[in-house]
């Protein structure tokens, strides 16, 4: 198989990705990855919404909310444009990374957009979530019965559809590539609680708590002085964290560490991970609703670099780290999210 193909496919495969958790993975082989909608409010029914596929001769990303939604191409590059087949289809020839940041948007766009009318799901609708029922007791809009039409048909006739992938000669499953990491269950749960033991290490669970209070200590004790979360995350009254956390930590022990950005995750936002099974702290990690509206690749950004998650491995004399490195907790988190993010059940 074409090395430059597996690249591209690894890129656009990776976009899709960060809506795993809430869309059911229903292929995932070298050279085939597709997501599905297990239960569409509005069409009553299952439907394969984006996929992507070596085929011979390029790669392509079917993208269903673009056939639904045309408006989402209005602000496409002529770039981009140009590499468009039919009304819902992607072709790549070539690696191009501002093309697939360019359809990264347009993905998000796209899925927003599907939610948003009614073609998915407003929750999380993966096997592993509790609660699916009420996703599917969400009030239904009344739907355009051509558009209705028009979509059971593009699924079932349209030259680049879903269903010929299995049958087309590149016969993906053949070859196994070294460089596209495959789904593996096992291996991305023994990812995730790998990074469990530093996500709730007292350094990160301390501004992770399931109160409104912060946390103090090896012992994650209430942070004392009667500190409270406030909206915003950054206290309330004149106790504001930045009242007492400075930029920088400050010498000698039991004094307060420093960031420029000390605070809580806000009221409406919580993010707690104190207490949570890691099978609840992975769901909540993969649900944006839950996660600030952050996509999987946003996620593994984050606990890689982000300098508030920093201070966790620089904490001021006095206090423990983490069991792992930030770079190897980075990996981790890669790991899970690259192997299928998988629920450590
Ligand atoms: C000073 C408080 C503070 C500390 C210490 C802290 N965090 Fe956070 N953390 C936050 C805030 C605030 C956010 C929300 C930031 C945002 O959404 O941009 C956050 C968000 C996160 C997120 C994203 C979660 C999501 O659901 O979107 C992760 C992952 C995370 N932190 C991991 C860690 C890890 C790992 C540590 C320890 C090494 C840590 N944090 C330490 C305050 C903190
Ligand atoms: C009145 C001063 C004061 C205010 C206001 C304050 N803190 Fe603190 N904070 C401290 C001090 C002092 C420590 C160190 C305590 C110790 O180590 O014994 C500390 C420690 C912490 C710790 C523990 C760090 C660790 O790794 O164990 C966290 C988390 C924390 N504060 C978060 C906050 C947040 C979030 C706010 C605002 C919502 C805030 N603090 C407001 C004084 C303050």
């Amino acid at each position: 198989m074409n090395s430059e193909f597996e690249s591209i496919f690894a890129r656009l495969r990776g976009i899709l990705l960060n809506y795993s958790g809430s869309l059911e993975v229903s292929d995932d082989r070298p050279g085939h990855y597709c997501l599905e909608v297990v239960f569409s409010p509005k069409l009553k029914k299952a439907f394969p919404v984006a996929w992507v596929k070596i085929v011979k001769g390029y790669v392509s990303y079917h993208f269903m909310p673009v056939y639904l939604f045309p408006k989402l191409c209005d602000g496409l590059s002529k770039k981009l444009r140009a590499w468009m087949q039919g009304k819902s289809c992607f072709n790549f020839k070539v690696v191009d990374e501002a093309l697939s940041k360019e359809l990264e948007q347009v993905t998000a766009d796209g899925f927003a957009a599907c939610r948003k009318a009614g073609f998915a799901p407003e929750h999380d609708q993966s096997v592993e979530q509790q609660g699916t029922v009420a996703t599917f007791a969400k009030p239904v809009k009344k739907a355009g019965a051509s558009l209705l039409l028009a979509v059971v048909v593009l699924l079932t006739s349209q030259g680049c559809q879903h269903q010929d992938s299995v049958s087309s000669g590149a016969a993906p499953g053949a070859e196994r590539s070294s460089k596209i990491a495959p789904r593996d269950d096992a291996a991305s749960r023994a990812a995730f609680l790998a990074a469990y033991s530093v996500l709730t290490h007292p350094r990160c669970l301390n501004c992770h708590p399931k109160g409104d209070q912060p946390l103090q200590g090896e012992d994650s004790h209430i942070h004392l002085q009667n500190v409270q979360r406030g909206s915003d995350g950054k206290g309330l009254f004149a106790m504001k964290c930045a009242n007492c956390h400075q930029l920088k930590n400050l010498s000698g022990e039991n004094m307060p560490p420093g960031h420029p950005e000390w605070h809580l995750p806000p009221a409406n936002m919580r993010m707690v991970f104190e207490g949570k099974t890691p099978a609840e702290l992975a769901r909540q990690l993969k649900d944006p609703k839950l996660n600030g509206g952050k996509t999987l690749e946003q996620i593994v950004h984050h606990s890689a670099e982000d300098s508030l998650v920093a201070t966790g491995w620089q904490p001021g004399p006095g206090r423990s780290t983490p069991p792992l490195s930030q770079a190897e907790f980075g990996k981790k988190m890669r790991e899970w999210v690259d192997r299928g993010a998988a629920i450590p059940e």
